[in-house]
């Protein structure tokens, strides 16, 4: 489905988005993976080299702009192009308000949110050259809904959903799609100290969700089965949220 496509998906050591770089791989996408150290990648790659396809793995903080532009570079430098980007990197630092340090809020912020801004700016030249592209960003339903302990973190996701719906408009004319998924409670490392039996019991589908099924939204938006999409929120959660 991704022949002859190049997607550059960060935060592709595990969870998500291992899952999606699987996927992508799968549909025979050329493949740029990110994640904080080159070296948590090798899971990954063991994964994707089965499917006979071109990759490339680097190691960097997404939220730095110097470690973007290297990204950037090395990308281009290897195939020529960008087609799909997905702004997938998130991490959690829960707290009460009270207890939430700045630095807390800050650094949820550059990873989570900033990050797609320097990336997006960053690959958009190359996207407009080409006429096309897709741009994905994984914000969460607690950018919809709010979480107590969790400010920082629904707002750096529900500004992931402005940033999409934004640039939805801002890049609409030049047949680049915008969208954004929005996954409930999903088994990663990120959730594994979450009570599961408490949220079970909000889930309409009786059941947390899986890396593969996100992967699937990210597919079907980076395909061209989702060319008149744009600007949208996909909320993968079993109807946690509806
Ligand atoms: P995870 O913690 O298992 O994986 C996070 C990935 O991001 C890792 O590959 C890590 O190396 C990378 N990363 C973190 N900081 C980085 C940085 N500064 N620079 C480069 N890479 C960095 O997380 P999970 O569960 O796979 O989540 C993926 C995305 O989905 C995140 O944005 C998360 O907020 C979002 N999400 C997850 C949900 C869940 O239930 N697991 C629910 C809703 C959203």
């Amino acid at each position: 489905m991704l022949t002859g496509k190049v997607a550059f998906i960060t935060g592709a050591s595990r969870g998500i988005g291992k899952a999606i770089a699987i996927k992508f791989a799968q549909n025979n996408a050329n493949l740029a993976l990110i994640a904080t150290k080159v070296e948590n990648l090798k899971s990954t790659e063991d994964e994707i080299k089965k499917y006979n396809i071109d990759y490339l793995l680097l190691g960097g903080n997404v939220a730095d702009e110097n470690d973007v532009k290297r990204f950037v570079k090395e990308t281009i430098d290897k195939f020529g192009k960008i087609d799909i980007l997905v702004n997938n990197a998130g991490i959690n630092r829960d707290n009460l308000i009270l207890r939430m340090k700045t630095e807390d809020w800050d650094r949820v912020m550059e990873v989570n949110l900033k990050s797609a801004f320097l990336l997006t700016k960053a690959f958009m030249k190359y996207f407009i050259k080409q006429k096309s592209g897709k741009i994905i960003n994984i914000s969460s339903i607690v950018g919809l809904t709010g979480n107590p302990g969790q400010a920082n973190y629904s707002a750096s996701k529900a500004g992931l959903i402005g940033l999409t719906k934004s640039l939805a408009k801002e890049l609409g004319s030049r047949n680049i799609q915008v969208n954004a998924i929005a996954p409930g409670f999903i088994k990663t490392e990120m959730t594994e100290n979450l009570k599961e039996d408490e949220m079970l019991n909000l889930i309409p589908l009786k059941r947390a969700g899986k890396p593969e099924e996100v992967a699937d939204g990210a597919l079907f938006l980076a395909s061209s089965m989702s060319n008149y999409i744009t600007g949208t929120v996909l909320n993968i959660s079993g109807g946690l949220y509806m």
